[in-house]
């Protein structure tokens, strides 16, 4: 599906570090959440960040630049979510109050497969790989006509290949809604 884009390798080993240095110590005392029925995502524990280090401002902006047509209506907090091990995120669209046409997410840690579904024909199901240290860009169709989800450890395969998944972070920007 053309308006979702994978770039492999976006940012470097060390960068990755520098990330989860920065982040980790918000997780520190916070549980991973599992039982709320009513959470889009199962096993997680989430943070915002607006301010980065020296280390990692860079990067960040350089996620920015590249995912963005305009820096102008980029949302100032950065959402990060930290999926356990044997978390998942279950199907569904991000809010349109909430967020604009473009959803742009770093994968850290650990592989992953995201499952996009059509929800006017949901046989049309396309998978996605998303490797460690890759970004995502989903805008649009993929944004606003899909459903997204991470599969859980039992069920990530890509293809005929399985896709173990340890404990994944995620770096997520996104832009004003309308
Ligand atoms: C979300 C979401 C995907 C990701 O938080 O709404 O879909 O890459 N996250 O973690
Ligand atoms: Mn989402």
């Amino acid at each position: 599906i053309s308006s979702y884009q994978v770039i492999p390798d976006f940012i470097s080993p060390e960068e990755e570090q520098f990330i989860i240095a920065e982040v980790d110590p918000h997780f520190q005392r916070l549980p991973y959440e599992f039982n709320h029925w009513d959470d889009a995502i199962v096993g997680f524990r989430e943070t915002e960040v607006s301010r980065w280090s020296s280390n990692c401002a860079p990067i960040l902006e350089r996620l920015k630049t590249r995912a963005f047509s305009t820096k102008k209506k980029i949302l100032i907090f950065t959402h990060i979510l930290d999926l356990a091990e044997n978390g998942h995120i279950k199907p569904h669209v991000d809010s349109i109050r909430f967020s604009g046409n473009t959803i742009a997410g770093l994968s850290l840690n650990s592989a992953a497969v995201m499952r996009l579904v059509s929800e006017s024909d949901t046989n049309q199901v396309v998978d996605i790989l998303l490797p460690p240290r890759s970004l995502y860009i989903m805008k649009d169709r993929s944004r606003y006509n899909y459903t997204h989800e991470v599969l859980a450890n039992e069920y990530s395969k890509f293809g005929d290949m399985p896709v173990p998944k340890t404990r994944r972070i995620s770096i997520i920007c996104r832009n004003e809604p309308l």
